[in-house]
Parts: C-alpha cells; sequence; structure tokens
C-alpha cells in the first residue's frame, strides 16, 4: 500500500471508514488526502507521522494539538472538524484527523489564478478572516492560530458569498499553556510577527500575520518582501534578515488603476496591523475589524510614535541572542525588561478580560525571557530546543 509519494494510495481505506480519493499535499510530518465516506460525503484528511512530529506538537496527555484545539472551535469562517484517531500502517504508528471538505481555493491559489480587483472584495475576505481569528481569541482557552498565511486560508465556493475559512491549525496554541513553545521550522517569516521569532505570541501576533496577509491581497506580496530560502541561509539568519527589512518604514505601492474603490485608509490600517510593537497594533480582531469597516477611525501610527519618546520609538529588538555575561547580560536583562513591559501591559489593562490567567501569561514570558538570556546558565533539562 505504500508509494514512494505518499503513505495512503488511491482506494485505501483507513480505519474501514475513509476511502482515499486524491493525495493532496505532504508536509514535514503530515499529509493530506481528499477521502470520500460509504454514503458518498467528501472529506479533507490530514495523517500525522507520530514519529516525526516534534514533541511541542502534543499537550500533557500526549495528545496532538491540532486535534485537540480544532475540535473545540465551530464558526463558519473556520474549518469544521469531523472525526479523529489513530492507525498502525507497516511499522508506524500515524494520528488522523478528519475535516468537512472546503470546496474551493486558497487565497495564494485564488491570487495566481486571479488577483482580486475590487477593493469591497479584499475587506469581503478579510472580514471573514477576522471574525474567524475574533471567535479563536474569544475562546475561554484563547486560541492563537500562529499560521495565518494565504496558504491557509481557504475561500470556500459553494455558496454565493466570498466566504474566507481559516485552515490548518497545525502550529496553534492555547494562548495560556504553560509551555509556550511551537515548532517554527517550515513557517513562512514574510507572515510571522517579529515577536514570533521569540516564541511570543499573542492575540497581536496573529493580528499581524492578518494584516500581512491583507497587504498581499491589494500589493501582491508580503510587506517588506523578501525571498528566503532556509536552504541558503539557517533559520537565526533568516530572521535576522527579515528583521532589519522591518526597521524600513512600510511602502504601499500605487493601486488605484488595479484594485476598483481602493481607499488610501487601509494604509492606515495596515500601519496598525503591521506595528513592530504588538501594543501599537489593533488590539483584538474585532478592533480592526471595525476599522475594517470604517466605524471607528485608525490614528496614523507614525504620527502616534513622534510624541512618544525616542526610546519607546524605536523598532523592537530582536532579543533571541542575547547571551553572554558580565555588562552585556545586564544590557540584555534591560531589554527583556522592556519586552516583558510591553508585552504584558495589554493583559494588564484588561484584567477582566483575561481574569485569572494573568499569572500564566506573565509566566510563560518570564520563562521565555529566561531561556533566552540564561541559555548558558539553565540546567540542561530546562533549556528550551
Ligand atoms: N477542509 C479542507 N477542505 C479542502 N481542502 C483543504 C482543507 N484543509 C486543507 N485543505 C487543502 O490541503 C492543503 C494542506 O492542508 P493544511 O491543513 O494547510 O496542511 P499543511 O500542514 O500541509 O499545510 C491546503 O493548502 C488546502 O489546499
Ligand atoms: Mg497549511
Amino acid at each position: 500500500m505504500k508509494s514512494g509519494k505518499s503513505v495512503l494510495e488511491k482506494g485505501y481505506v483507513l480505519d474501514e471508514k475513509y476511502h482515499v480519493l486524491l493525495f493532496i499535499k505532504s508536509a514535514r510530518d503530515a499529509e493530506t488526502y481528499r477521502v470520500k465516506t460509504q454514503d458518498g460525503s467528501l472529506y479533507f484528511l490530514k495523517l500525522f507521522h507520530y514519529h516525526k512530529l516534534d514533541r511541542s506538537a502534543f499537550d500533557d496527555d500526549r495528545n496532538l494539538l491540532e486535534i485537540e484545539l480544532v475540535r473545540k472551535v465551530d464558526h463558519k469562517n473556520l474549518s469544521t472538524y469531523r472525526d479523529s484517531g489513530e492507525v498502525i500502517i507497516g511499522a508506524h504508528k500515524y494520528g488522523y484527523l478528519v475535516m468537512e471538505f472546503i470546496s474551493g481555493e486558497t487565497l495564494s491559489e485564488r491570487m495566481a489564478r486571479a488577483p482580486f480587483t475590487l477593493y469591497l472584495d479584499i475587506k469581503q475576505v478579510m472580514t471573514g478572516v477576522l471574525s474567524g481569528l475574533d471567535h479563536l481569541h474569544r475562546m475561554p482557552e484563547v486560541i492563537i492560530h500562529n499560521e495565518i498565511t494565504p496558504q491557509n486560508i481557504m475561500l470556500d465556493l459553494s455558496g454565493n458569498d466570498l466566504l474566507a475559512r481559516i485552515i490548518d491549525f497545525g502550529h496553534a496554541r492555547s494562548f495560556f499553556q504553560s509551555s509556550k513553545t511551537y515548532n517554527k521550522a517550515g513557517l513562512d517569516l514574510n507572515y510571522m510577527a517579529s515577536e514570533c521569532f521569540n516564541s511570543i505570541f499573542s492575540p497581536q501576533s496573529d493580528i499581524f500575520s492578518a494584516g500581512a496577509v491583507m497587504y498581499y491581497l491589494l500589493f501582491g506580496l508580503p510587506p517588506w518582501h523578501r525571498e528566503i530560502s532556509t536552504f541558503d541561509v539557517d533559520q537565526d539568519t533568516a530572521e535576522d534578515m527579515v528583521l532589519k527589512d522591518r526597521l524600513r518604514k512600510l511602502r504601499f505601492p500605487e493601486v488605484t488603476e488595479q484594485i476598483i474603490g481602493y481607499d488610501t485608509a487601509a494604509e492606515l490600517i495596515l500601519k496598525k496591523a503591521l506595528h513592530q510593537d504588538p501594543d501599537s497594533r489593533f488590539q483584538s480582531a474585532s478592533e480592526f475589524l471595525q476599522a475594517l469597516k470604517g466605524d471607528i477611525e485608525v490614528e496614523d501610527v507614525d504620527l502616534v510614535q513622534k510624541i512618544l519618546s525616542d526610546e519607546s520609538a524605536l523598532p523592537r529588538v530582536r532579543v533571541k541572542n542575547v547571551q553572554g555575561s558580565g555588562f552585556d547580560a545586564i544590557a540584555g536583562m534591560q531589554e527583556l525588561k522592556d519586552q516583558l513591559r510591553t508585552e504584558v501591559i495589554e493583559v494588564l489593562e484588561n484584567p477582566e478580560e483575561y481574569a485569572g490567567m494573568v499569572f500564566h501569561y506573565l509566566m510563560g514570558c518570564f520563562y521565555t525571557a529566561l531561556q533566552d538570556v540564561g541559555k548558558h546558565f539553565l540546567p540542561s533539562i530546562l533549556r528550551r530546543k
């Protein structure tokens, strides 16, 4: 049953229920298929190679986080869970996840086929994405998707509306999980918020990615676009290159000819969503949504920055490489303290929204800081990979 390309061949029946119709794609630790049940219904199936998955992909009870999180969500702008299970094929154990099949295409497929020409359509797509994100961020557990990209948003073409649906919870994490690690390998840095390079994720990092997707829909490329191949450079070098690019002011190509109904208010929205300081971004997906609808006015973040002190107006710095001892370490600690202050302020300002969770979040930030600064001092068992 094993072919050189995929684990399951066409015609294979998985767990006596799912008849394989088509192999879709192979990723580092999972393969995806179109399958059908006996009653003829179509489904999307993801097969996880347990032996290739990173430890951070599992929760404390050894359940796969992608399955555990996606089974809890229920919203029209998110993909819909149907079933999951485990199977042994050959010598290996696999997990599988079955989702309702979305008849449509990803945003990147759509952009390659026919870029959007109406600003209204782009706003409608973004309204779907932000409504889906808002649902995730408002769940009691607060789910951060962590991989909002044009490949992970599908346009559901089964109805008449332009319905955007967020798929692929492969890097999603609960905001309050005690260990905040996630495997960043293979993620598209162009859509990742800068603080995620230090494994600090929050609703604001998803908001950055949503802003990057909107920028791509308007201008055809992600903001501060850079071709990055981690075959040519290692992950740290690639991240440093991206961070350096982001010191530049965001540019907005002229699109009034290509995008009918384009409104330059989009530029204020994008500057805010893509701000390097998470606190200066929209504080929630619904605030982003209100700005998109024109229900709230968006300030020009460049002008707001002028009022701030020079120090706080500086772009966020990468702290990952702050190591060593003596004065270097002390200087690094100051940067980390500044970073912690800005990372937790939103939570502290909204205690009712985050009641009871503040402590966990602070501990998560503190632990990340310790990991980053104290790589040399922590016992190896406590070090993050
Ligand atoms: N529910 C779905 N229905 C139909 N196609 C889907 C569905 N979810 C994902 N896909 C398609 O399968 C591809 C891979 O799925 P995804 O969950 O993104 O896995 P990966 O981790 O490999 O990126 C997507 O890019 C999309 O084309
Ligand atoms: Mg994907």
